[in-house]
């Protein structure tokens, strides 16, 4: 929720009376959350406005304790990052290198969002994330999409894993379309003037950064096979205001839309071949892949950090 006085907040979806979810909208305008079951209402800060049924002294013994419930959230170079863990560690320091190194070359702060979609996929979450860092299978999957695409693995303090291809023209257009995309966003310098950099924070935000442009997938666990995924593409402000906007950003569209549901069929495709517990061996080629799978079996084991680097290099 942004109040009027532009301070955001997150809250838990539930009500404070008897828990029925405050909306099913994922975006909107109001003046106050007004609960569908009862109409209890709440301000845009989680503050209980009125509370149908409850009594003056019950509501004063209760004082307190009927305010929705706040989730920690943050904001970095204009993202809102909403953390649900135990772990309150501070955005900055959980993104460490990432602002520097990325977020701030590529001037994240100024890109605006055209089209954002969210849909569940019958794969584990896991699928995803390996599907979007390893370029093993771009001539395999998405041979007229993207073709070849050359991949340097970066390192940098932080939460984050992330790969950097260098390219001239910006891979957000299909191969046979490079160089007749939008120009290159205003102010962005060093390795951002020279590729693009695709990055997952962890643990499921994929996030990639070109010279012109920017898209995520956040992936959120449903259950063990299933997956919400959440898209979104984006433009630097002055792009929006780009004379042929609408017919050259349907290029971007066009490719971003065709690489996602290639991506997509693919995980639903390998998590059919999972349920036999056969083992695997990665190849060269999938050393980011590895790392991640590394780091989650690590976090889930509760290893210390040191040992998942170590294990990532020797393994
Ligand atoms: S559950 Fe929300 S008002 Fe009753
Ligand atoms: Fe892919």
């Amino acid at each position: 929720m942004r109040d009027k006085d532009d301070t955001i907040k997150a809250f838990y979806n539930s009500c404070r009376h008897r828990g029925a979810p405050l909306t099913d909208k994922t975006k909107g305008k109001v003046e106050a959350l007004i609960c569908p079951y009862h109409k209890w209402s709440y301000d845009l800060k989680g503050n209980l406005l009125s509370a149908n049924g409850l009594s003056p002294e019950k509501r004063q013994h209760c004082k307190g304790n009927t305010n929705l419930i706040e989730i920690t959230s943050s904001i970095s170079n204009n993202m809102i990052f909403i953390n649900l863990s135990e772990n309150h560690e501070p955005l900055e320091s959980y993104l460490g290198e990432y602002i520097d190194a990325i977020a701030k070359p590529h001037q994240i702060h100024k890109m605006r969002c055209i089209h954002s979609r969210e849909y569940v996929l019958n794969s584990n979450w896991k699928l995803y994330v390996e599907v979007d860092m390893e370029t093993l299978h771009t001539p395999c999957i998405h041979r007229d999409s993207i073709g070849k695409q050359p991949v340097e693995i970066l390192e940098g303090d932080g939460n984050w894993v992330g790969v950097f291809h260098r390219n001239i023209f910006s891979p957000a257009l299909k191969p046979n379309l490079r160089g007749s995309g939008f120009p290159f966003t205003e102010g962005i310098y060093g390795e951002a003037l020279n590729g693009t950099h695709f990055c997952i924070i962890l643990p499921g935000f994929f996030i990639v950064t070109a010279q012109d442009c920017m898209w995520w997938i956040q992936k959120t666990p449903i259950s063990e096979n299933q997956v919400q995924v959440n898209v979104g593409y984006c433009f630097p402000e002055e792009t929006l205001k780009h004379p042929d906007f609408n017919t050259i950003s349907q290029l971007y569209i066009e490719r971003w839309n065709q690489v996602i549901e290639e991506d997509d069929w693919i995980t639903e495709y390998q998590q059919k071949g999972l349920n036999n517990n056969v083992s695997g061996v990665y190849t060269e080629k999938e050393k980011v892949v590895q790392h991640l799978d590394n780091i989650i079996v690590a976090k889930v084991l509760g290893l210390p950090e040191s040992d998942w680097l170590l294990r990532s290099t020797n393994e």
